[in-house]
């Protein structure tokens, strides 16, 4: 499928159906035709979002257990599974199932995932997979799914995630999305490891009525000439959508304590504490204004230019991951250093 190919009467009538709440009714993959159109787009651009978690957690020197299957839950296309397998070597893993209730999107991404990685064992799993009927140790991929589940199959989806080795998820960053996404992380919160987005295990304090107004989510930019690259554009202005920032919410999960998190306690400064900023960074003149979460509960934080003007300038241009040690009193951050940061560009670079 090339962008001459796109089957655009295909991707209106699937972009309905995600709006309208319709694609929750059951199966909505009609041709691989579709699949394939909908993977050079709207996939495409999922994997945007996959990218931005996976080089976060590939700075943070995390990975899901190797020798464990990976599953793709809800697979659609199969771009995160793809995804993840690129990023984290297709060897680290035993082998690929996908599932999805659409045997259609069950055969394109496992046809796209052979096509990929040739000596990785891939198969379809024929009927709803159950704690029982999956590999003792898998990794669980979820990828803009949930959603789309009744309550019933939600229930049944958690079954899973209490059963994984590792859990790799992203949805859509709206503020339902995200605080559903945020209700699982609070079941889960004593029972495994949160790898990512928190900092704590902690009650969310997103449910704290104070906070009802904001949410968990980040935004991965498109690579460099997408703006400019016309048949990007056309599909941008037919689907709706800003391709400058995909906003995305995301939940990684470890069933063991993982040696490499984020720093303990011990290893910060003294007075600050681990913090993962939400959302977007507002920088005005004197300052930068963020949303901060951590064990803590959520904050709202100016940091001046006079406090940091090195990272003033770094969040406006080039922000790092957001995890920070940081000090504030509640309303201005006194210190803030990033605790991710990625290695300098070398020469070959
Ligand atoms: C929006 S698409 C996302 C596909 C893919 N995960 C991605 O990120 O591009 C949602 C997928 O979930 C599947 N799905 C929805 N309800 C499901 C269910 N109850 N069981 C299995 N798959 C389901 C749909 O068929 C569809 O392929």
């Amino acid at each position: 499928m090339n962008w001459d190919q796109l089957d655009w009467p295909a991707l209106d009538r699937l972009r309905a159906g995600f709006l309208s709440g319709s694609a929750a009714d059951g199966p909505y993959w009609t041709t691989l035709s579709d699949l394939a159109s909908y993977d050079l787009t709207y996939a495409e651009r999922i994997g945007w979002k996959w990218d931005a978690l996976l080089r976060e957690l590939t700075l943070r020197h995390w990975r899901p257990p190797a020798g464990t299957t990976l599953i793709d839950w809800g697979c659609g296309s199969g771009i995160a599974a793809r995804r993840v397998a690129a990023a984290l070597g297709a060897d680290h893993f035993t082998a690929l199932q996908v599932w999805d209730h659409s045997s259609l999107a069950r055969s394109f991404a496992a046809n796209q995932a052979r096509a990929h990685f040739p000596a990785l064992e891939v198969t379809e799993i024929a009927s709803a997979p159950t704690p029982a009927s999956l590999p003792a140790a898998y990794t669980l991929v979820l990828s803009h799914v949930f959603n789309e589940l009744s309550v019933e199959q939600r229930t049944a989806l958690l079954a899973l995630v209490a059963g994984a080795a590792a859990v790799l998820w992203i949805e859509p960053g709206t503020h339902a999305d995200s605080r559903a996404l945020a209700t699982v992380r609070d079941r889960v919160r004593t029972t495994h490891q949160i790898v990512a987005p928190c900092t704590h295990r902690e009650n969310c304090p997103l449910f704290l009525a104070a906070n009802e107004r904001d949410w968990c989510h980040f935004f991965a930019s498109a690579p460099v000439g997408i703006q400019n690259d016309s048949n990007w554009v056309r599909f941008s202005h037919r689907a709706g959508l800003d391709l400058r920032s995909q906003a995305y919410s995301y939940l990684v999960l470890a069933a063991e304590p993982s040696a490499r998190l984020i720093a303990p306690s011990a290893q910060l400064p003294a007075g600050s504490s681990a913090a993962r900023v939400l959302g977007r960074v507002e920088i005005f003149k004197p300052y930068a204004r963020f949303l901060a979460c951590e064990s803590t509960g959520l904050h709202w934080l100016e940091l001046t230019k006079r406090t940091d003007p090195a990272l003033i300038k770094r969040l406006d241009k080039t922000p790092p991951v957001p995890l920070y040690a940081l000090a504030h009193d509640g309303h201005r951050a006194n210190a803030m250093t990033p605790l991710v940061e990625a290695p300098e560009p070398t020469s070959n670079d």
